[in-house]
């Protein structure tokens, strides 16, 4: 087995593929030290500064002494507790769903909704882009999965006419993970009746963003529809732990009783879930933290793109800066990380070959000091 270990490890080195972990040494923030060194931190997915609020870290605190901290069992076992129910009913507010169910990560979510939604019988219709937890759900569904550009509707209405399986499910990203740009649902939902498909939306950057209060990528467009699947992640925005998937009624009764990931695992701890719903209170009542982070966004955007710098046509708080060569993206990170800056490269396989790039991701936060100090470095960084 070593030699096979090492055989492995030897060619993700030659390819200049092998990753590493690096420690974030204190709570996350902003700013945050690294090697006893303190750096800007601009990959980080906690884009509300939620993580370490003093109101999210107290209400886990309160729970701690309540509830214990482990839940025991699985929820359909005896780990069903109170902290899950309440957040479970915190988020079908927040979405405006008939109901909403709670999974241990946005990957298991995924995972779960996908294929207890879908079988040999279905053919689903996934964007190219789409997240890697959504790619392993749709094989591991045993479902015909047929693969569109990324957004392009065209294509995608090309092989939903061609399809004559019985059950039809598009899965898209709402914000693209790597891209930062918004997936087309207007166009996407506009097909649902017309070809008899459900729709799963993938919410995990969108949730706590996009929208005017934060709801996500239907508020963002004004669209509803009884064949809408939404999933979200409570560990990015929202600053905790764990996902969701709200829609109807009967969708939620369908996946407690199928979605593997859902009845095979333990549940959340409930401390988990009370930090999380006092994130999403703060999200539903400050609406200036959202509005900071679209200035924030503003602000980066128009640095990076002044720079003369390609952002690949981000709309959000996703702002990647194309540099194509997987050595050059990793070697810029690290030149970045000696001026400060904290800005992970991102290579294959998480990105298409040849579009290796920095992935940025602003939070309100920041502030335009942390801004102008980053776009500085990353200017020099890139002509360097
Ligand atoms: C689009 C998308 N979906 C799902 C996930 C997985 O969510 P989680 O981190 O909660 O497992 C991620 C996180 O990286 C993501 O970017």
């Amino acid at each position: 087995m070593r030699y096979h270990i090492l055989e492995e490890l030897s060619k993700l080195t030659a390819s200049g593929l092998k990753r590493q972990l690096k420690l974030v040494e204190g709570p996350q923030g902003p700013r945050v030290f690294i090697n006893g060194n303190a750096v800007i931190l601009l990959c980080s997915n906690d884009y509300l500064g939620l993580a370490n609020h003093p109101l999210v870290k107290e209400a886990a605190k309160d729970a701690i002494d309540r509830w214990g901290f482990g839940a025991g069992a699985s929820r359909l076992v005896s780990g069903n507790m109170e902290p899950h129910i309440m957040l479970e009913e915190r988020i079908r507010r927040f979405k405006g769903t008939e109901s909403a169910l709670l999974f241990n990560s946005g990957y298991n979510a995924n995972l779960g909704a996908v294929c207890a939604l879908s079988g040999r019988e279905t053919d689903i219709f996934s964007d190219k882009l789409n997240h890697a937890s959504i790619v392993d759900a749709c094989v591991l569904s045993r479902a015909n999965v047929k693969r569109y550009p990324n957004k392009d509707i065209g294509s995608l209405e090309t092989q939903l006419k061609k399809s004559k399986a019985r059950r039809k499910l598009i899965v898209t990203d709402g914000v693209f993970s790597m891209d930062g740009t918004i997936a087309p649902l207007k166009d996407i939902v506009s097909l649902l009746d017309r070809y008899n498909a459900s729709l799963l939306v993938d919410d995990a950057h969108a949730t706590g963003v996009l929208g005017k209060s934060g709801r996500g990528t239907l508020e963002h467009f004004g669209l509803s529809h009884p064949s809408i699947i939404q999933m979200g992640t409570l560990g990015k925005a929202v600053g905790a732990f764990g996902a969701y998937i709200a829609g109807p009624s009967e969708l939620i009764d369908l996946l407690i009783s199928k979605a593997r990931p859902f009845i095979y695992t333990t549940a959340l701890p409930p401390a988990v879930c009370a930090a999380a719903i006092k994130a999403i209170d703060i999200i539903d009542e400050t609406p200036s933290l959202r509005e900071k982070l679209w200035k924030n966004i503003s602000i980066f955007k128009k640095g990076l793109e002044g720079a003369g710098l390609d952002t690949m046509g981000s709309e959000t708080q996703i702002i990647p800066v194309i540099v194509k060569s997987a050595e050059r993206a990793m070697g810029i990170s690290a030149k970045l990380l000696d001026k400060g800056v904290f800005i992970q490269g991102i290579r294959p396989p998480t990105v298409p070959e040849g579009t290796s790039r920095l992935r940025v991701t602003v939070t309100a936060a920041h502030t335009e000091e942390d801004l102008n100090f980053a776009l500085s470095a990353i200017k020099e960084a890139f002509n360097g």
